[in-house]
């Protein structure tokens, strides 16, 4: 099983995008551990199709609530949303071409995993406290 990359420290104090953030982080190491081990290429592959729908899913659904709450930074976020679905997209289409290589591997560890750590911990945790400010309550999901 992959490992989980999820801490307390990550939370940004708003339960439903904790839950998005732990799912995206648990399918990211599930990724990162199939390339490295050179997993099946249907298993990997199955794997990117599910983290570019839940990526789609997880940032719309901050960029709505940035938008119902009026967040000043709303185009700077959306503008590294873009960026994040871009390098995921580029990475799936390396995939196709390549399958698992160890530049595959070491990019979903930097471009994917390390970036989405220091995403969350900054300009996410930033949303969080905005939200909370304004007593934007968003409970976790069933
Ligand atoms: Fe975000």
């Amino acid at each position: 099983m992959a490992k989980s990359l999820w801490n307390d420290k990550l939370s940004v104090g708003v339960p439903l995008i904790d839950q998005q953030h732990k799912m995206l982080l648990k399918h990211l190491a599930e990724l990162s551990e199939a390339v490295e081990s050179h997993h099946g290429s249907s298993e990997i592959a199955g794997t990117l199709d599910f983290l570019v729908d839940y990526t789609d899913f997880h940032f719309s659904a901050e960029e709505k609530h940035m938008k119902a709450n009026g967040y000043p930074k709303f185009e700077q976020h959306l503008a590294v949303h873009e960026g994040f679905k871009k390098t995921l997209a580029n990475l799936g289409e390396d995939f196709k071409e390549e399958g698992a290589t160890p530049s595959l591997a070491e990019a979903i560890n930097t471009l994917l995993i390390n970036w989405l750590l220091k995403h969350i911990e900054a300009v996410d945790q930033e949303l969080g406290a905005f939200l909370g400010e304004k007593g934007v309550v968003l409970e976790e999901e069933a």
